[in-house]
């Protein structure tokens, strides 16, 4: 059932974000950036309120007033506009939170080493809704009483305050300023405790993104701008205690499960727990896959730091050196953060395959698919490749290679390889050219893998791919699994454009090359 709903959110996303892709470009593609949108928005609604809160009256008699002052003629341009950013920006970090959570979970990126971050996006949900529902009692309309009644009552339901608080409402002289005043006050601690909670979701993250392009900022901003003027965010008339309060114009970002609190409070209850134990079980359900996580080969690790930079996950750290060996550091793993991509093997000096010791080790490995296993594939696979032009394609699972049969080297991250391996293929003769498939531009399933991988083609990243390396043998395809066709089309066009070029040797003639290459560094 989990399976397939990921399956169909999966496709749903992919075919979303391909479209998106070739409206926006990969690099402006809003689903691209859910995390960096989500605290963004954060930023505007938290700017946008204390702007607000300035002319704001916490007394329970002036609230209401004070509010309507914001949409008054002289300040609507000002005030009124920024409680319209307010609750729109409020409201589209619903939407944002809820496809970031929906595409993370369609990626399968929430389980083995990854469960940190989903587990603590639970509490951001929870806090996300509480600092908007605490926003809308402030208002003192008609609709903050239903909420603030809806409110209290369902906690009443609850066993835990002595006196039920529901009766701070029952008729106006109940209500004190002073109670009015602690809600204002839940209405700033509780978004503060969810910034701090977002700032450890992203703590087990490298670089993450956190702010979204500037371009994609600027048309959200705008979006907002012109939907504030459009549509401004108005009360719905004073609070009245002294009437039996209705659901008056519902928000249903914020406020959908309302009127199940007004008719089932129980069943809310149920349901919000139920909810919860579920998020909070999913990356512990069947079934469960976890490679090993990386290993380090100490005899082989000069301490350079380049696995470091390069691991998505803050696995890795360089640590005093434990052996004799003449260098300052080693790097260390922290096994429950890693997730086994293998990108620190791609970027290890040590991961050269022209070496031919006995046993080709690396600085650090993976020991379900070691960097010699890597070599054997390579070979076992040239020795299949029949049809001109040979093209050996060095793939990712998680990219449209995964449905390819034949000539495909398969990793975990296509940064897994390093550049080496691709010159190793071409200059031996194993292929006569090597097409690189990683996952969909927008989408790289272990975050950094493919823009490591363009960096180090591209010669701005060590370990860069050398300029001996003919250029025109080489072909990168950004391609999802669901993207077949397209993946199909570029490398036939890539086998055409190999086919017009001069033959490459065959191993057996460049095996007299071998004693220069092994050698070379
Ligand atoms: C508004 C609320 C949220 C914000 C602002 C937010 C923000 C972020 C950011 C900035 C990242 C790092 C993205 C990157 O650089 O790759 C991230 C990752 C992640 N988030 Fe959230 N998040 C929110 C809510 C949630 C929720 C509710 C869940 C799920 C319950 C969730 C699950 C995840 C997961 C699983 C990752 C890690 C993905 C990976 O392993 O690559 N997030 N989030
Ligand atoms: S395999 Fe390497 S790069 Fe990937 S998470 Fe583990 S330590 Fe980091
Ligand atoms: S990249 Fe290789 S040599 Fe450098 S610190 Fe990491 S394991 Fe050691």
């Amino acid at each position: 059932m989990l399976k397939f709903l990921q399956r169909s959110l999966r496709r749903g996303f992919d075919l979303a974000e391909r479209g998106l892709d070739r409206v926006f470009g990969p690099a402006l593609n809003p689903l691209a950036q859910l995390g960096a949108m989500g605290f963004f928005l954060f930023w505007i609604v938290a700017v946008s309120g204390v702007y607000l809160f300035a002319v704001f009256d916490t007394g329970v008699e002036r609230a209401y007033a004070s509010v309507e002052w914001y949409s008054t003629s002289g300040h609507r341009w000002h005030a009124g506009v920024m409680r319209s950013f307010h609750r729109y920006a409020s409201d589209l970090m619903i939407v944002v939170m809820a496809l970031h959570m929906l595409r993370e979970f369609s990626l399968d990126r929430y389980r083995g080493a990854r469960f940190f971050s989903w587990i603590t996006g639970i509490p951001v949900i929870w806090f996300l809704y509480i600092s908007g529902i605490t926003g809308y009692w402030l208002v003192w309309d008609q609709l903050a009483q239903y909420v603030a009644t809806t409110s209290t009552e369902l906690l009443d339901w609850l066993p835990i305050f002595g006196e039920p608080i529901a009766r701070n409402f029952l008729a106006p002289s109940s209500l004190s300023s002073r109670f009015f005043t602690l809600l204002v006050f839940l209405h700033i601690a509780v978004p503060l405790v969810l910034l701090f909670v977002l700032w450890i979701h992203i703590q087990r993250i490298t670089r993450p993104k956190v702010n979204p392009p500037r371009l994609l900022a600027g048309m959200t901003l705008l979006a907002l701008f012109v939907v504030s003027l459009m549509k401004p965010a108005l009360s719905q008339g004073p609070a009245n205690l002294a009437k039996v309060p209705s659901p008056v114009g519902l928000d249903w970002f914020f406020l959908p499960l309302y009127p199940l609190a007004d008719a089932a409070p129980g069943a809310l209850w149920g349901l919000l727990a139920a909810a919860t134990v579920m998020l909070a079980a999913m990356p512990w359900l069947p079934p469960l896959r976890r490679m090993q996580p990386a290993t380090v080969f100490l005899d082989h690790c000069n301490g350079c730091g380049r696995c470091v930079e390069d691991c998505p996950y803050e696995a890795l750290q360089l640590v005093p050196r434990s052996d004799d060996l003449p260098y300052a550091l080693e790097v260390a793993v922290n096994t429950s953060k890693c997730v086994s991509c293998g990108i620190c093997t791609g970027s290890c000096p040590s991961s050269t395959p022209f070496r031919t010791t006995d046993a080709l080790h690396t600085g650090i490995d993976l020991p379900d698919l070691s960097f010699a296993e890597m070599r054997e594939r390579v070979h076992a696979i040239a020795a299949t490749l029949t049809q001109t032009p040979r093209v050996l394609i060095i793939g990712c699972w998680h990219g449209a290679a995964s449905g390819q049969q034949e000539g495909v080297l398969q990793l975990p991250c296509i940064a897994a390889a390093p550049p080496s391996l691709i010159d190793y293929a071409l200059s031996r003769g194993l292929a006569d050219g090597v097409a690189i498939a990683g996952c969909s531009e927008s989408a790289c399933y272990n975050r950094l893998g493919l823009e490591w991988t363009r960096q180090r083609i591209a010669g701005e990243r060590d370990p860069y791919l050398r300029a001996r390396v003919p250029r025109e043998r080489l072909a990168t395809i950004w391609a999802s699994p669901l993207e077949q066709a397209r993946f199909n089309d570029e490398l036939a066009s890539f086998k055409a454009r190999l086919a017009a070029l001069p033959r490459t040797a065959p191993p057996a003639a460049r095996r007299h090359l071998r004693v220069i290459e092994e050698t070379t560094p």
